[in-house]
């Protein structure tokens, strides 16, 4: 689905109003009140806002959410005489909203699936609601800049801060794994204002940043079993091909392989990955669209924006997410080093936990249509949406929903990640509206995307959540049967 120009201009038009208001109410001297999600798009989405109030000249702060609830919804409505934006969250929980701020200024910039109309006093702007595909084809990030550009066009230089949103949100799901549908505009403006270079690659991990057999090893969309997290097989790997990891002491990054190295690297993947029982598709995977940040600093992980995107998560997950703010805004030296350290710490956690899960077969259940990952207290809730993300690239021709979930134990939560693949939702298949109506049956909330979804809810619903879970995807499965998609 490619929006077409119509689509586009009334979306364009919906920004232009969403900043008027914005206009207005700083006008009147109100504080801007920022509430935006904890992940990479919701952190680029509060750092192009900043920048752009910055800007303006407003007062404003910045709250980071794990995700929006009632409780959220209290605290925002305890706030008064501001006016309150919402990024990359909302659009979900719109009938929270209306309950709980009924009449109250709300600037709404998101592209979660909407699941209603909104009080007449929100500005709600959101591409889904012109029939663009918001999972893939705009982000909140970006949803957010086209709002701040109009509101200046200055503020086109944050362009390149929304491309790191939406591969944050994994939207490079258009040809050769590149950004697509209105994305393609944001990409057009930020090579405009010169802060983008858009390059065919190899798509490893770290390609400017880090010797070729960490970026092999950190590679993990897509995962490659046996390279993925393993940096000494992946030495072995490379040497094996005759592929020298350094020249003199330094050692080689990719950007330094020459073109028969790198087509040689690719075509010995492709050889593993057939070999592991993969169809060639994921090896293609490997192949497609770099996003190179040209005013940032080669050899730091801003450089490429897949790595950025990375960053702002590790932020985000290990309880920083004001450093992943900042650094959208602009902020390096001091702060750059803290995010740096939070990515590491990140990654290593991951990887820790994926070999935690590939020694215990036993937290997979496969139920009738979905593979479901107790990750119960075993798994940290901070990282559930990275493994399940990681899972559903690496189980070999996956064709069930992965849902994960973690506990958090102090509130009696389960926190749930839901993900399926590209071939379901081409047929019409949503695991976000799945998880909407399973995670209210059982007093939670829950939403998100066709493909990518989450839900929190109370613990002791677990299995009937599950079950329940199972049941729709079933009976939805079958319905896209039985109509011939
Ligand atoms: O947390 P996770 O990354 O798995 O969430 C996947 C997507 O589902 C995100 O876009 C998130 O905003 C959305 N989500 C939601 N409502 C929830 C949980 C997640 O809309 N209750
Ligand atoms: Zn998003």
């Amino acid at each position: 689905m490619t929006a077409n120009q119509g689509q586009t201009e009334d979306f364009l038009r919906e920004t232009h109003k969403a900043a008027e208001h914005i206009r207005e109410h700083v006008a009147k001297g109100q504080t801007v009140l920022v509430i935006s999600h904890m992940d990479a798009d919701g952190l680029s989405a509060a750092g192009i806002m900043g920048v752009a109030l910055k800007r303006l000249g407003a007062p404003f702060r910045i709250r980071i959410e794990r995700w929006f609830d009632e409780n959220v919804a209290q605290e925002i409505a305890s706030e008064k005489n501001c006016l309150i934006v919402l990024l990359d969250m909302g659009s979900g929980y719109l009938s929270i909203l209306n309950q709980e701020l009924k009449g109250r200024p709300i600037v709404i910039l998101d592209h979660h699936q909407p699941d209603g109309e909104p009080d007449e006093a929100f500005v709600h702007v959101n591409p889904a609601l012109f029939g663009i595909d918001s999972a893939r084809d705009l982000s909140g990030s970006g949803t957010a800049y086209f709002t701040a550009k109009a509101l200046s066009d200055r503020n086109m230089d944050l362009a390149c801060i929304a491309i790191v949103g939406a591969l944050g949100d994994l939207q490079d799901k258009h040809e050769n794994r590149s950004l697509g549908g209105l994305n393609s505009l944001v990409v057009e403006d930020a090579v405009q204002a010169g802060t983008l270079a858009v390059e065919t690659d190899l798509l490893l991990f770290g390609r400017e940043t880090r010797p070729i057999h960490k970026a092999l090893a950190y590679t993990t969309n897509p995962f490659i079993p046996g390279i993925s997290g393993e940096e000494d097989k992946s030495l072995a790997f490379l040497l094996g091909l005759g592929i020298k990891p350094k020249e003199g002491e330094k050692w080689r990054a990719l950007r330094d392989l020459s073109h028969d190295e790198k087509r040689k690297l690719f075509s010995a993947l492709s050889d593993h990955l057939a070999s592991r029982g993969y169809k060639s598709d994921r090896a293609m995977s490997l192949l497609g669209t770099i996003y190179v940040l040209k005013r940032e600093e080669p050899w730091t992980p801003l450089r490429d924006a897949r790595e950025f995107a990375l960053l702002l998560n590790a932020t985000g997950r290990t309880g920083k997410p004001g450093l992943g703010v900042a650094i959208c805004m602009g902020d390096r030296g001091h702060c750059l080093e803290q995010a740096n350290a939070a990515l590491e710490e990140y990654r290593q956690t991951i990887t820790k936990y994926l070999r935690w899960i590939e020694e215990h077969p036993d937290l997979f259940e496969e139920m009738t249509s979905i593979y479901v990952l107790h990750g119960g207290e075993s798994i940290d809730e901070k990282v559930i949406s990275a493994v399940s993300t990681i899972l559903s690239t690496g189980m070999p021709n996956l064709e069930k929903p992965i849902i994960a979930y973690s506990i958090i134990p102090d509130e009696n939560i389960m926190k749930v990640s839901a993900r399926t693949v590209d071939v379901l939702t081409r047929k019409g298949f949503n695991i976000g509206e799945i998880m909407r109506i399973a995670a209210e049956k059982f007093s939670g909330t829950g939403g998100g995307h066709d493909v990518a979804a989450g839900a929190q809810l109370p613990l002791k619903a677990r299995n009937r959540f599950l079950k329940h879970v199972d049941e729709l995807v079933t009976r939805e499965l079958r319905r896209i049967r039985e109509s011939g998609s």
